[in-house]
């Protein structure tokens, strides 16, 4: 089929770019010294995580039970779940997943490693075990004091657990747009891992992993000698958001691999083209889509429709083709059943979102 006949709203998967941006992350990964397991949140793809596995990637991360269980059906072998649970049902389906895989999952409570030492031992299985520290993203994470000493405590007196080392990802710090900030920011987490390691080595603990990294700041925790693993997820496609940090000079960049394919279904009234995709084809929690080929900018939204304020010329007329670019891919992705994978004008591959979903 060729890319023109393609029914839309379609997500497009720009296969040149992507394996690009594939290869690059991988070689700088390689380059860096450092282990990747790129975040499969972004992708929510099987056909993804195996081709990421295949270019050297050591495992992935999930986020939700619901996505480790698709992303291990499909063969792979080894998920850190860079998450709290808590549901006794949840932690029962990430212990029966050690059947299948190596299973590594946060902790930021202790209540959580009662329930995760409950569900290992009903399950006679081990679960390793990183207690997230708050790096400054205020999302998840302990404070990096005693209290990481305490729960470490407590993990390697809990049977069925494994305490194994820290999960430390600044979010915020992916997307601030300048390198010196970022550069900053990441710095000020790198003291903070170190001062945290040297507490639990006082008490004797030991962390053979430290993980964190995002596709903004991946360059950073590999460069500081304190991470062992980059989890990076947005890098296989990049979205309008990332696009506006600013790049650091010698660092690898990514190309934009993923549009939203949408057609003109009508001009209004108004004079305006307006499209067949709206809030139910992409997210717009970080700004509204961009148009990737022409001089306009979708003035506003509603469910299944985008207007464009059309400045480009020529001007559209209904059935023309409009690319659009995501400002955030993730919910994006979630919105979508299939990549439309093309190259030189022509689908190529079709790849199921296996894993999207609210994330049970
Ligand atoms: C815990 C965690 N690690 C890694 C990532 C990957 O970040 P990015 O997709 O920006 O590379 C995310 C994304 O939100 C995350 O929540």
């Amino acid at each position: 089929m060729k890319t023109e006949e393609i029914e839309t709203p379609a997500l497009v998967v720009d296969l040149d770019k992507f394996e690009l941006n594939m290869k690059t992350m991988s070689q700088a990964a390689r380059q860096y010294g450092i282990k990747l397991r790129p975040h499969a949140k972004a992708h929510k793809s099987p056909n993804i995580g195996l081709a990421q596995i295949a270019g050297g990637a050591i495992g992935i991360c999930c986020q939700k039970v619901s996505e480790a269980e698709i992303f291990i059906d499909a063969g792979i072998k080894d998920v850190l779940l860079t998450n709290e649970l808590v549901d006794p049902r949840k932690l029962d389906r990430l212990a029966a997943l050690t059947r299948l895989a190596t299973i590594t999952v946060c902790v930021d409570h202790a209540s959580q490693v009662r329930a995760l030492s409950k569900a290992a031992v009903e399950r006679k299985t081990e679960i390793g075990v990183l207690v997230e520290v708050d790096v400054g993203q205020r999302r998840c994470g302990t404070r990096p004091d005693a209290s990481v000493v305490e729960l470490a405590r407590q993990i390697q007196a809990s049977p069925g657990l494994q305490f194994l080392g820290l999960q430390a990802y600044h979010g915020t710090a992916q997307h601030m747009r300048s390198p010196d900030a970022r550069r900053a920011t990441i710095a000020e987490v790198a003291a903070i891992v170190r001062d945290v390691k040297t507490l639990l080595a006082e008490q004797g603990f030991q962390c053979t992993v430290i993980a964190g990294g995002g596709t903004g700041t991946f360059y950073l925790e590999s460069q500081s000698t304190e991470f062992t693993e980059i989890q990076p997820g947005s890098y296989v496609f990049l979205d309008a958001d990332y696009a506006k940090n600013e790049p650091e000079p010698a660092v690898p960049t990514f190309a934009q691999s993923l549009h939203v394919l949408t057609t003109v279904i009508s001009i209004g009234a108004h004079g305006n083209p307006v499209l067949d995709a709206g809030y139910k084809a992409l997210a717009v929690d970080s700004g509204l889509p961009s148009i990737a080929d022409r001089k306009a900018f979708i003035a506003k939204m509603s469910d299944e429709h985008s207007v464009i304020q059309d400045n480009g010329t020529p001007s559209l007329q209904p059935g023309d083709r409009v690319v659009l670019t995501p400002s955030h891919i993730d919910p994006t992705v979630n919105l979508h059943d299939w990549y439309v994978g093309v190259r030189h004008g022509r689908v190529e591959v079709l790849w199921p979102i296996a894993a999207r979903g609210p994330g049970l």
